[in-house]
């Protein structure tokens, strides 16, 4: 793919935004991080588009909170479609760490990760996606 040169203009302001970013992702240049911003920007429009995408949904809770389990083994049996894989971790003697790999339409993911992460005991959930194209 060719690379096509272009000039930006940025307020001071919002260039040190750019070079914060640049620092933090450990991105070689201000370039990669536009490339980033962008690739980000035209994934969450194909969310809004309902586009199939695949992801991973992170969660985090305490296994003794009274039937968290159960309640998130029923809502992962709804959701069957959409779910490739779950992957259980106990972090402590408390904390329990699940990753669930998911694909499909973007609303309906978002839809699964919100019911999951609205059950009583989540601590921490987050979902990541991205376009499979
Ligand atoms: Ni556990």
């Amino acid at each position: 793919m060719s690379v096509k040169r272009f000039g930006v203009s940025l307020e001071e302001e919002l260039l040190e935004s750019l070079d914060n970013l640049v620092i933090d992702h450990h991105f070689p240049n201000r370039s990669q991080a536009i490339r980033f911003l962008i690739k980000k920007n035209v994934v969450e429009s194909k969310w809004k588009e309902d586009m199939e995408v695949a992801g991973a949904l992170v969660l985090i809770y305490d296994h003794h909170k009274r039937d968290i389990q159960k309640q998130m083994t029923s809502l992962q049996h709804d959701y069957h479609c959409l779910i490739l894989s779950s992957q259980h971790i106990h972090l402590d003697h408390d904390m329990c760490l699940e990753t669930i790999t998911v694909k499909g339409k973007a609303g309906k993911l978002v839809k699964l990760a919100d019911k999951l992460k609205a059950i009583k005991g989540i601590r921490h959930g987050e979902l990541v996606m991205s376009g499979t194209k």
